[in-house]
């Protein structure tokens, strides 16, 4: 596998597209876009982009599916893409990781590149190769590692996503500064939200999920640090999935997950108090957290044996050892969880704004 030394911090992302293609040979090109980035991102890029077909699909996770593989599949094979042909993913984290993974299995794997437009997919989703889709209701059960020949980042995609989207992303930065980089934490603390430079902070996210990748670049250890905040947040994401009044946005979910595993850290971990107490108010002022019924904890509970990092009947979670430096394969178990969930609960409860 290329190792993900592929990355482009674009100052005017049409210059460094006309480069690359200038300098790459391909027979065809294909893009992906979905209905929202086709009429927001793709204009900025398309007149960059040499003759190619453009393939649309439409928003959201609900798409990421083998349906539509099938669909882009079959727009490949009826335009005779070959193996020298180029894929195009323009998009949030769900283009890239269905076009990446289209891309990777047809004929056996052409090539493509990122230009991911969420500050999801540009802090996260586009960097370390996992590419996939889900099937029934397991969320990126099917999937191969691969990574793009570039990744083309420019933060101008931002102005026109989602004021709760662009919030949601920023919780994949905190992690980041969680796990790896406590000055950084310590940064952001101070500044408002409003004031954050997103530019710089995706350089500095970046940076740092890569080395972690590069380092492990299939998640048999250290990588699985990524995962802090996860175990829980993905299982509080899934359960209000289908409960539209109460449905939370990736981040949101992550950081009702990065509580209670850094309540987790204290107890499991040498996590001091006072940086939980920190790391919950800056969590709380950030997102609008509701505290979880006391009904709803224990099938969040049985969703966390889904995590794909859990060995056997062990639910394993990545937990801090204090700011800026986090463990893995770290055994929680079911009281542990409830504990957390009622610390969050209690701190949600009390905290104003
Ligand atoms: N491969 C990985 O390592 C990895 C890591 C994290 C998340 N993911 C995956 O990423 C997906 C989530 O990514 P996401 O949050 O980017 O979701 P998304 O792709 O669904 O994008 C969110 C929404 O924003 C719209 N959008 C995209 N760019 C826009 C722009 N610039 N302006 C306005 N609207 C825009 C999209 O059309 C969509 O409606 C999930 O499927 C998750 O599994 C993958
Ligand atoms: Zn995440």
């Amino acid at each position: 596998m290329n190792l993900p030394n592929n990355i482009v911090f674009c100052q005017n992302i049409s210059l460094d597209l006309r480069t690359f293609f200038a300098e790459h040979q391909c027979s065809k090109i294909a893009v992906l876009v979905d209905n929202n980035t086709k009429s927001l991102c793709y204009p900025l890029v398309q007149s960059a982009i040499p003759e190619h077909v453009l393939i649309e699909i439409n928003s959201g996770e609900e798409q990421k599916n083998l349906n539509t593989c099938q669909q882009i599949w079959n727009e490949l094979t009826v335009n005779a893409f070959d193996r020298k042909s180029l894929f195009v993913n323009i998009g949030g984290g769900v283009i890239g990781d269905m076009g990446g993974f289209c891309a990777a299995t047809y004929k056996r794997g052409i090539d493509f590149i990122n230009i991911p437009t969420t500050l999801l997919a540009q802090v996260d989703a586009s960097i370390g190769g996992k590419l996939g889709i889900d099937f029934q209701n397991f969320k990126n059960h099917l999937g191969v590692f691969q990574n793009p020949l570039k990744v083309f980042l420019d933060s101008s995609f931002f102005s026109t996503l989602d004021a709760a989207e662009l919030r949601s992303g920023y919780a994949e930065i905190i992690k980041h500064c969680l796990i790896q980089d406590e000055e950084k934490f310590n940064e952001i603390e101070q500044i408002s939200y409003d004031k954050l430079d997103f530019s710089e902070l995706t350089k500095h996210s970046v940076d740092l999920k890569n080395k972690v990748v590069l380092e492990d670049p299939t998640e048999k250890g250290l990588r699985k640090i990524l995962n802090f905040g996860h175990t829980i947040g993905h299982a509080i994401e899934s359960f209000y999935l289908d409960k539209p009044a109460k449905k939370l946005l990736h981040g949101e979910a992550v950081g009702i997950g990065m509580i209670c595993e850094s309540f987790l850290s204290t107890k499991k971990l040498e996590l001091e108090e006072l940086s939980l107490d920190r790391i919950t108010d800056y969590l709380l002022k950030i997102y609008n957290c509701n505290p979880i019924p006391e009904t709803d904890i224990e099938e969040i509970i049985q969703l966390t044996r889904q995590d794909k990092k859990n060995e056997g009947d062990k639910i394993k979670s990545s937990l801090l050892n204090h700011i800026g430096n986090c463990g893995f394969n770290i055994e929680i178990d079911h009281q542990d969880i409830t504990a957390s969930i009622e610390y969050f609960n209690h701190k949600s409860n009390h905290y104003t704004k």
